[in-house]
């Protein structure tokens, strides 16, 4: 699927399939060496980080493990708030492992310090975090954020595992949405 084929939903195509492609080899090279001689726990937060953890983690020659977590935002609205719940534990131990959390995107950074916080009362021998995407609000947040992949604008992104109201993240690119998509 395509831009072309997204009709009218999508204003346009920010990241393609071939860039992000390109900017995993590079994280994937770098945690490479980073963690040359240990074996990583990959901790991918569900679901939005099942495209960049299924697509990141073919890329490493490092033993490594996948373990799954989804968490939620407490209330309503758009904006995270800081409170989360847990909807799914991890299965693994964290004790002695290095933990490398795939996260989809960094917005306020609010779900990921909740979750840096948590991960690290299990005792683990170190927690770092890889993100595809982070927004210019995570800068106000003190989350040391060790592999980024793209910086982008603060609009609402859908794709590469990304969704509006669920749908579009089978799109293999990141595309912002047509205003009308939301507004209508
Ligand atoms: P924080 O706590 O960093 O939360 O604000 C990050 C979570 O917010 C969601 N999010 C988005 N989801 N397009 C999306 O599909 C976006 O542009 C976007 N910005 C934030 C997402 O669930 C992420 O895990
Ligand atoms: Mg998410």
């Amino acid at each position: 699927m395509d831009a072309a084929d997204m009709g009218q939903d999508l204003e346009r195509v920010l990241l393609t399939e071939e860039q992000i492609g390109t900017r995993l080899d590079e994280l994937a090279a770098q945690i490479d060496a980073d963690y040359a001689g240990r074996e990583v726990l990959l901790v991918g937060v569900l679901k939005g980080a099942v495209m960049v953890m299924a697509d990141l983690a073919r890329r490493l020659h490092l033993p490594v493990e996948m373990d799954w977590m989804a968490v939620s935002s407490y209330g309503a609205g758009t904006t995270s708030s800081g409170v989360v719940r847990i909807l799914k534990d991890l299965d693994a131990d964290l004790t002695g492992r290095h933990v490398l959390i795939v996260e989809d995107i960094i917005d306020s950074g609010l779900t990921l310090s909740w979750l840096l916080s948590n991960l690290r009362t299990r005792g683990p021998a170190s927690v770092e975090v890889a993100t595809m995407l982070r927004k210019p609000e995570a800068a106000k947040v003190d989350v040391d954020v060790r592999y980024v992949g793209f910086d982008i604008p603060t609009d609402f992104v859908v794709g590469y595992g990304l969704d509006y109201a669920e749908k579009y993240r089978n799109l293999p690119f990141v595309g912002t949405l047509a205003p009308h998509v939301y507004t209508d």
